[in-house]
């Protein structure tokens, strides 16, 4: 990481995603998983009810790779494959997987999903958690999900509606609000695709889609010390994501925020839309 790819960033979910910022966008992905570790526990055991026995997976837009271990771990026999295009990331996950003793099941390949895929297929299960509002065209991209997976195989899209909300009081709820909107006009400007309907973009390709569920998840005081962490990498990437799009006070304030907020001032609030589909 550390260099622009040429595609378009998302400026919520990953709000600097470029120079210098790595590490940041890292922690945020792994922060995510620990501290919404009930949520993404749920939705890893879903799609492990989705596959029969050694279930060979692929994971799409891998990050850090908490999908790809989760589900090495949720599965002990599948075999998967994590697809990034960033090879830091990608480093990260092999390391991982031979701390975690799972390396012999999992593999990285690095891959620009906006251009032909490499050979990934046949496969049980394509898994993509909040990768596919980053890929230019969704409905060629639904198309390569299609080919990869064998007949009856399924797809399990995890989508973020929107940047996490950490603020409680009046002012701190008034500049998210100011932060979020300025999000919206960018993720526009930069042709992201958040907010799509992926269960009607699944059937126009060709699936079944078996099911839509939304997790509104708000995390209460008292909060777990990794949520505190949580909080302030992300409002120090939505500083940083919109520095050219903020006054000074409110950027100011953010960076107050990013080394101080804490409880009682804190929640963790985000919703997420997850969709499962088959290939007939
Ligand atoms: C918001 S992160 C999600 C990571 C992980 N799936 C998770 O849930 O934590 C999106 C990921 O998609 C990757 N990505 C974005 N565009 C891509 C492309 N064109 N090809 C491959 N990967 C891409 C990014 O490098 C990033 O790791």
């Amino acid at each position: 990481m550390g260099h622009d790819h040429g595609h378009s960033h998302d400026a919520s979910h990953d709000a600097s995603h470029g120079a210098g910022h790595g590490h940041a966008f890292a922690d945020m992905l792994d922060l995510d998983a620990e501290v919404l570790h009930d949520h993404h526990h749920e939705v890893i055991a879903w799609a492990g009810s989705l596959v029969g026995a050694r279930p060979r997976i692929v994971d799409l837009g891998a990050g850090t790779g908490t999908g790809t271990l989760a589900l090495a771990r949720h599965l002990p026999d599948a075999h998967l494959t994590a697809v990034d295009l960033d090879a830091d990331l990608l480093a990260r996950v092999d390391r991982r997987a031979a701390d975690a003793g799972v390396a012999d099941r999992v593999r990285t390949v690095r891959a620009d999903l906006d251009s032909d895929w490499p050979d990934l297929g046949p496969v049980d299960l394509v898994w993509a958690s909040a990768s596919m509002h980053h890929l230019a065209d969704p409905g060629r991209t639904l198309t390569q999900v299609h080919t990869v997976l064998r007949p009856g195989g399924a797809v399990l899209i995890t989508e973020l509606d929107s940047f996490p909300r950490f603020l409680t009081d009046p002012a701190g709820v008034a500049l998210e609000d100011r932060c979020h909107a300025e999000l919206a006009r960018r993720r526009l400007e930069h042709g992201m695709h958040m907010g799509l309907n992926w269960g009607t973009l699944l059937k126009a390709a060709g699936f079944e889609v078996e099911s839509e569920r939304r997790f509104d998840i708000e995390l209460r005081p008292p909060l777990p010390a990794q949520a505190v962490r949580y909080a302030r990498v992300s409002l120090q990437r939505m500083r940083h994501g919109l520095a050219d799009h903020l006054g000074p006070d409110d950027l100011d304030a953010l960076d107050r925020l990013s080394t101080t907020v804490a409880e009682p001032d804190l929640t963790v609030r985000t919703v997420r839309t997850a969709w499962a589909a088959r290939r007939p």
